[in-house]
């Protein structure tokens, strides 16, 4: 039988075509998500990938889920932290409940979804850890000082985590993904949205696929010494 893996936020965007991916390629996947119970069905009636409802924000829910998915699948040694939110707007609108949302959801998630696994991974010595991060983690964003500081310390986890985990056989990296066409970035004003797309180089925004695809390959065998890397998938839009 193949890998368990485990992505939050799974059955939407980005997460959803990850839990695809994955699937595809032969983990036995399970997808988290926080509250769209529609969306989570359909997506379990498409594609036969189990979905589980749990707040990353939440660590008692998080481990009580992950508890869940081990008992149904197996030990979980695959975990894609992809859950995330936005709650835009200037610093000067910003309120410390938009911060507090993002903070908890983007940046304590990772935490809550990561820890809970850590031990098992030690213990059987393998593990895989990808966090989705942001080109605007690297860049900054005009309206994310909530999502944009989350992102930033996605990348400080995971190169934290990839030292602690390196001699136990476990990897974590961070994908940073550029402009995608999902629903965050549909929730874009319109003319917002144009003047960001005209500004990648690709002249496209990126299909989640294409994301899907870097964590496949961070997840397998083949990716055993990359370790506290980050990969940008943006179009050219940001190098660092
Ligand atoms: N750079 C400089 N100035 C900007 C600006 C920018 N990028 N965006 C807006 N402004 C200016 C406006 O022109 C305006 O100037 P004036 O007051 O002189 O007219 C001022 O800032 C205020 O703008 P708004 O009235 O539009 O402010 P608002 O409160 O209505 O909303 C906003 C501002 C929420 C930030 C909106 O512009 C927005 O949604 N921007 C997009 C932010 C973004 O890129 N989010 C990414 C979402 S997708 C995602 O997060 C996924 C991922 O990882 C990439």
């Amino acid at each position: 039988m193949g890998r368990v893996a485990l992505v939050t936020g799974g059955s939407r965007g980005i997460g959803a075509a990850i839990a695809i991916a994955l699937k595809n390629a032969g983990y036995s996947v399970a997808a988290s998500y926080a509250g769209n119970d529609e969306a989570a069905k359909s997506f379990t009636a498409d594609t036969g990938i189990k979905t589980y409802k749990w707040d990353v924000a939440d660590y008692e829910a998080s481990k009580a889920g992950i508890a869940q998915v081990e008992a149904d699948l197996g030990p979980v040694d695959v975990v894609v932290a992809n859950a995330g939110i936005t709650r835009d707007a200037p610093f000067h609108k910003m309120t410390p409940d938009q911060w507090k949302q993002v903070i908890d959801t983007n940046l304590t998630g990772v935490f809550n979804t990561v820890h809970p696994l850590w031990p098992g991974m030690r213990e059987r010595k393998f593990g895989r850890v990808v966090v989705i991060s942001s080109i605007n983690g690297q860049k900054g964003q005009f309206g994310q000082v909530n999502y944009a500081a989350t992102k930033a310390g996605d990348l400080g986890i995971v190169k934290s985590l990839a030292q602690e985990g390196a001699r136990f056989g476990i990897t974590a990296n961070a994908i940073c993904p550029g402009y995608i066409a999902t629903e965050m970035v549909m929730a874009v004003p319109e003319k917002v949205r144009e003047s960001i797309i005209a500004g990648i180089p690709t002249g496209r925004l990126g299909e989640p696929e294409e994301i899907a695809r870097c964590v496949a390959f961070l997840v397998s065998d083949d990716a055993a010494f990359i370790n506290g890397s980050t990969i940008s998938a943006n179009g050219g839009q940001f190098f660092v």
